[in-house]
């Protein structure tokens, strides 16, 4: 989850026994390395790295395939060598898809989970529709374990996508604002004071972004893509990359970190309506906890 995304919060979500994901975009094989050993030193749970976009780099998948349970894939084509490799060390390969063909697809690859995107999701969209009719599609159509991810931040979508057959679930937008988050404390205020109907999907934020080639959709906060639209072409801030300063045009798909400064409310704030059950910054482990034991009242609760 980009800047969201830091090691802490992998590690946090890890530790309370969900898997936490750290993104492997833009590092070296050798700095994922570096990354990958620190992560997993730190938790005894399972970490995975999340390889967003092709083409994939196929010594920085082998280096986690080394240290990691799971490789998580979005936004590039399955593809059977791949995970051929990530199997050869005896590593799973979780593919997040966003239509029932691209389900087939990363399963007639080789996958062993199943991501169903729908277009509810917080981020880059690649959902063809809504969350349940293409759970539904993909649940018919494929025999490994399916996870649903789009808007669930509430145990009750939890326990609704898990009452539907769902094996899990995947959750970005509530864990934006959380202790161990990467994001910028404004971006996290934006998405505590978030209701229902907040997000919305634009291309707004597709200035140089690699992902928007293939298709310009992401769901960020309403309040971004309005700030946005009122200013001028031109600079909004500087965000720090490693050890690099780099400033950011107005559309860039960088999301506010700890160390972005400007006109921050006009950045790429991605979130989805999951941003409604979030009403404070919390410990990661808290979050993972209340939805999955939430989740679990609500599903034994239920007759017969
Ligand atoms: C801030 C943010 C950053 C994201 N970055 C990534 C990413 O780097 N790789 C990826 O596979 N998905 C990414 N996603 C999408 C998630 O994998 C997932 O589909 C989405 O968060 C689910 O919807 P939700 O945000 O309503 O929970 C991101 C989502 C958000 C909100």
């Amino acid at each position: 989850m980009g800047s969201v995304s830091s090691v802490e919060l992998a590690v946090a979500v890890a530790d309370a026994g969900a898997v936490g994901t750290v993104t492997a975009l833009g590092l070296s094989p050798g700095s994922l390395a570096r990354l990958l050993d620190d992560a997993t030193a730190r938790t005894a749970g399972v970490v995975a790295a999340n390889f967003l976009t092709g083409p994939v780099d196929r010594a920085a998948v082998e280096v986690a395939a080394q240290r990691l349970r799971l490789l998580d894939f979005f936004w590039s084509d399955p593809d059977p060598a791949v995970i051929e490799l990530v199997h050869g060390h005896g590593a799973l390969v979780s593919w997040q898809v966003g239509s029932v063909e691209e389900a087939r697809a990363a399963v007639g690859s080789g996958a062993d989970v199943v991501v169903v995107q729908g277009d509810e999701a917080g981020g880059h969209v690649r959902g063809v529709g809504s969350l349940l009719p293409l759970l539904a599609a993909v649940l018919d159509a494929v025999e490994v374990p399916v996870l649903a991810a789009g808007g669930i931040g509430h145990p009750r979508a939890l326990a609704a996508v898990l009452a539907a057959g769902a094996a899990g679930a995947r959750v970005g937008t509530a864990f934006i604002a959380t202790e161990e988050s990467g994001a910028h404390r404004t971006y996290k205020d934006a998405v505590v004071a978030a209701g229902p109907g907040a997000s919305a999907v634009t291309g707004a934020f597709s200035f140089g972004c690699p992902l928007c080639v293939t298709s310009a959709r992401h769901r960020v906060l309403r309040s971004c893509i309005v700030a946005a639209h009122a200013l001028p072409e031109g600079v909004v801030g500087e965000t720090r990359i490693g050890t690099r300063q780099v400033v950011l045009q107005k559309g860039s798909p960088l999301s506010p970190a700890a160390t972005t400064t400007g006109n921050l409310g006009a950045m790429a704030l991605y979130a989805s309506d999951a941003a409604a059950a979030v009403d404070a910054i919390r410990p990661a482990g808290d979050v993972v906890r209340g939805l999955c034991d939430g989740a679990a009242t609500l599903l034994a609760a239920q007759p017969g």
